[in-house]
Order: C-alpha cells, then structure tokens, then sequence
C-alpha cells in the first residue's frame, strides 16, 4: 500500500528550497515554514492527486503552497492580539524569536510566496488558475480568515454548537479543503471524485480541530510542541468547554466515520487516506 510518509522528503526538500534570500523577514519565514509540523495538508493534496491519477510531481508547489499559508495562519494565530501563544512546532514562536513586526512580515511573506509558488506549478493553464481561485477562497474572508475571525468573536461568550461548528468549518476545514481539492484540480479528477474529496475534507477537518481542542486539555507541552491549555487561558469555546471530554471524543469519532465513509467512491485507493483519517484520530500531537 501507498504510504503517506512517502510524500515528505520531496515536500521538506522543496521547501528548504522555496526560501533562499537571509534577510531578517526571510530568516523568520524559513524559521517557522521548517520548524516541523505534521504536513498533513500538503500529503492531502499529493494523496488525492495521486488517486485521481495525476502526476504527484507537477503537484508539488501546490501541496508547498497550502503548507505555507497554513504555516502563515500559525504565526499570526500565536501572536498576542490572537492566541497570545510563545510555542509553536516544539520551539519559540515567530513573535518571540523574531518580534512582533518581523512575525507579521513573516506571515504575510508566506501568503504571499503561496501564490508565487502555485504560480510556478507545470500544469494546464486552466487547472493553474482554478487552483489559484479555490485557494484565495479557501482561505480568505469567507473561509479561514473568516473562521479566525469568528474563534475570536466567540472568546468569552456563551455560543451554541451551531456557531462553534461554523467556526472549526473555516479556521480549520476549509484550509483541508483546499488541500484535498486543490490536489485533484491538479489531476484534472473527474466531478464525482472531487465531491468526493470535499465531503472527505468537511469531515475531516471537523474530526481535526475537535482532536486539537482534546489535545489543548489532555496533552502536554512538550509532546504537543505548543502550550496546552491555550484556549482556556483566552476563554475560547471549544468542543470539550461545549461538549465535555467524553461528548467531543465521540464527535471526533463520529467525524471520522464519516471521513471515511466519504473515500468509498475511490475504492482500494482510498486506504491511504482512511489510514491517515483513522491515524490523525488517535494522535498526540
Ligand atoms: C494546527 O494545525 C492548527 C489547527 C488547525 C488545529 P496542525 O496540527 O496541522 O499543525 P502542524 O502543522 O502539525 O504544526
Ligand atoms: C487554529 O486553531 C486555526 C488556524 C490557525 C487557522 P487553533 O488556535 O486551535 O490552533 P492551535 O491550537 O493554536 O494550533
Ligand atoms: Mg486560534
Ligand atoms: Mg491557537
Ligand atoms: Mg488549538
């Protein structure tokens, strides 16, 4: 069987390449773009055109791309007026070991240098631009960004679940939607393969944050490489302050399920992908 793992020495290795300038903004983009973290994203988007029957090699800057915006959203959500965190990937965030301002360019550089990347993908112009327009969106005001806006206009209020899971959908879905599809714009996957990829990532990314609430209260610093009880410290709303411990692991479950049963349209080729929904349930970090 494929292995997921498979993916990450060409993806470390493109982006150890992506940032080559040293001055100090460049220094801080290259410190959090490779300070670590999982790459689920980016093996999203290779896995899913890899099943599509795309070429997993064309797709490379796309997989970067989503994995710089998503380090982006990292050091700009660890920064005071947001999470107000000083760990992030088992290290100093950006703001603590660059400064404030260095940290913001940083951020901005890699959303930035997304796009430059994406733009330099060999795939047909058409998929090119479909894929830039899916990721602008994924992650924009009405996606990500929109979802960041809503965790923060949540803290310290008394919201329903309704609204909770409105807000995990953008700050965190929609980012791996964008992964999962944007890898099969880069096959040029048929239609039912591509919905497929959106129900996949839906669920997915629900399972994923509820996991990363859980962690924030049951993990540990170092193993989590971030500092738990982050969200209570900022009054966040979460699924275990919603749902208590028990109530969101079952959540977590039942997303999961639906994960999976979401790859059925792709068959045998999708056990990579129900391997890794299955791994990301039980992680500890
Ligand atoms: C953390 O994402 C932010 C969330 C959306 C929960 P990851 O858990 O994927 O972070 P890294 O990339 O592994 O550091
Ligand atoms: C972050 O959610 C989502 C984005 C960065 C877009 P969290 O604030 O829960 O992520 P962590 O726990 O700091 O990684
Ligand atoms: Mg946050
Ligand atoms: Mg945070
Ligand atoms: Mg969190």
């Amino acid at each position: 069987m494929h292995k997921i793992e498979s993916y990450l020495p060409q993806l470390e290795a493109f982006l150890c390449a992506a940032i080559r300038a040293d001055d100090a903004v460049s220094e801080a983009m290259r410190y959090s773009l490779l300070a670590g973290g999982k790459r689920i994203r980016p093996c999203l988007a290779l896995e899913f055109c890899r099943i599509c029957g795309g070429d997993v090699d064309a797709a490379l800057p796309v997989a970067a791309a989503v994995e710089m915006i998503h380090t982006y959203s990292l050091i700009h959500d660890d920064l005071p007026c947001m999470d107000d965190d000083d760990m992030r990937r088992g290290k100093p965030a950006c703001h603590i070991q660059f400064g404030y301002a260095n940290a913001l360019l940083a951020g901005d550089g890699l959303l930035t240098l997304a796009f430059e990347t994406l733009s330099t993908a060999s795939l047909p112009p058409e998929r090119l631009v479909r894929a830039c327009g899916i990721l602008a969106q994924c992650a924009g005001h009405l996606g990500m960004i929109g979802g960041q806006t809503m965790d923060l206009a949540n803290e310290g209020q008394s919201v329903g679940l309704e609204t909770l899971q409105q807000t995990d959908r953008l700050k965190t879905g929609k980012l791996i939607e964008a992964a999962c599809v944007l890898g099969c714009v880069a096959a040029g996957a048929a239609q039912f393969q591509t919905d497929a990829a959106v129900q996949f990532a839906h669920a997915l990314g629900m399972a994923f944050q509820i996991v990363d609430d859980i962690l924030d209260v049951t993990s540990d610093d170092a193993t989590l490489g971030k500092p738990v009880g982050s969200d209570a410290a900022q009054n966040k709303n979460t699924y275990v302050t919603l749902c208590t411990l028990d109530g969101a692991r079952q959540a977590a479950q039942q997303y999961t399920n639906d994960a999976v049963a979401a790859l059925a349209p792709f068959g045998e080729a999708g056990e990579t992908l129900r391997q890794l929904a299955v791994s990301l349930a039980n992680r500890s970090m």
